[in-house]
């Protein structure tokens, strides 16, 4: 192609690009980019939060999960722009805001749920968002919970005991936050 023509001599125009604007892991963000650009490739490309991994690209593996509005979303199968104005929340923005781990994250460490670690970012935040709709899933719950995320290395036991541990630190921080602000407040 030469001159802005294709090989076929028709006049090829620039991709059309949209502005969009999100907030991710609460900082506000923009790119501007073609509507067919994933979400996936915004965050990792656009944006440089490499933690969101990318596997099947096909909305199979789960690897991809992030959180918009707090819904746990493949991003591989998003297209950025329709997630204009949205509060987005990848691995990276999971850890607490003193810095140290998430619930989940903790209980993964201690569960030794990753081998690898290429599935455990669309784990963590797939469990993210299931903890906040059941704060106490029996274990065939947690099972359903972690059943849409792919992982070729850990067997899924530890993962699914990394569920269960994740609602006991979840609701003892939650308990202790508590217990802050009623001491605040007397
Ligand atoms: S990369 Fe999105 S589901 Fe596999
Ligand atoms: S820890 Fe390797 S794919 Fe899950």
């Amino acid at each position: 192609m030469a001159n802005g023509n294709d090989d076929r001599g028709f006049t090829q125009s620039p991709a059309e690009l949209f502005d969009v604007s999100l907030v991710v892991n609460g900082v506000p963000r923009a790119a501007r980019v073609p509507a067919r650009r994933l979400l996936s490739d915004v965050l990792r490309h656009d944006l440089l939060l490499t933690g969101t991994h990318v596997g099947c690209e096909h909305g199979v593996c789960g690897a991809c999960t992030v959180l918009v509005d707090g819904v746990a979303v493949r991003s591989c199968l998003m297209l950025a722009v329709t997630a204009d104005g949205a509060r987005v929340t990848t691995v990276e923005g999971l850890t607490r805001p003193d810095g140290t781990l998430s619930p989940v994250q903790q209980a993964f460490a201690d569960c030794h749920g990753l081998q690898c670690g290429f599935c455990t970012p669309g784990f963590l935040t797939t469990i993210t968002a299931a903890l906040e709709e059941n704060p106490q899933p029996s274990r065939a719950q947690a099972r359903e919970i972690i059943g849409g995320n792919l992982c070729r290395c850990t067997g899924y036991q530890n993962i699914v005991k990394a569920v269960l541990r994740a609602a006991v630190l979840r609701a003892a921080v939650l308990r202790a936050a508590e217990l802050r602000a009623t001491e605040a407040g007397s």
